[in-house]
């Protein structure tokens, strides 16, 4: 996958835009729509303590994760990048959709504290390769930049 091209794309839809929730929703939706093989998409925004649902592309989820639990809730605990190749295998794995087999999730950071993270699943076992992982970090910071030169509301 073409990480610089899908990167581009993300500037050009952010551009001129004043508001993150859309920021999050056509980010969500470009890489539903161009990375193979995700059947889910998504953002989790850290409000008030907890994982809340943001904008997603794929089946309905859960609503609220807290920190600690599942993928979204380690990766925003210990403000880490978790890959997980097979999800069977991860202790505390919050299944939403059974079909899932793997899964990544990647915080994001805003004005430098954690604002949310950022969670792609797949039917595929071991979806995510160490390219995607580069190519997907280096999409948050872009995402991070963008959203560091809109003011908190
Ligand atoms: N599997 C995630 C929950 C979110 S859904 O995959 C959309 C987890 O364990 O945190």
């Amino acid at each position: 996958m073409d990480y610089q091209l899908l990167n581009e794309k993300l500037i050009g839809l952010s551009r001129g835009v004043d508001y993150d929730i859309t920021i999050l929703a056509n980010a969500s939706a470009l890489i539903y729509r161009y990375l193979a093989w995700v059947s889910w998409c998504g953002f989790y925004i850290l409000m008030d303590g907890s994982l809340k649902l943001g904008p997603f592309q794929g089946k309905y989820a859960c609503a609220k994760i807290m920190p600690g639990e599942g993928v979204c809730g380690t990766a925003a605990a210990e403000d880490r990048t978790v890959v997980v190749p097979n999800v069977s295998e991860f202790d505390g794995y919050i299944a939403c959709d059974n079909a899932t087999n793997s899964e990544i999730v990647i915080p994001i950071h805003r004005n430098g504290r954690l604002f949310a993270v950022w969670d792609l699943d797949s039917i595929v076992y071991n979806r995510f390769s160490p390219e995607d992982v580069a190519g997907l970090e280096f999409l948050v910071r872009s995402l991070e930049n963008i959203l560091d030169t809109i003011d908190v509301k």
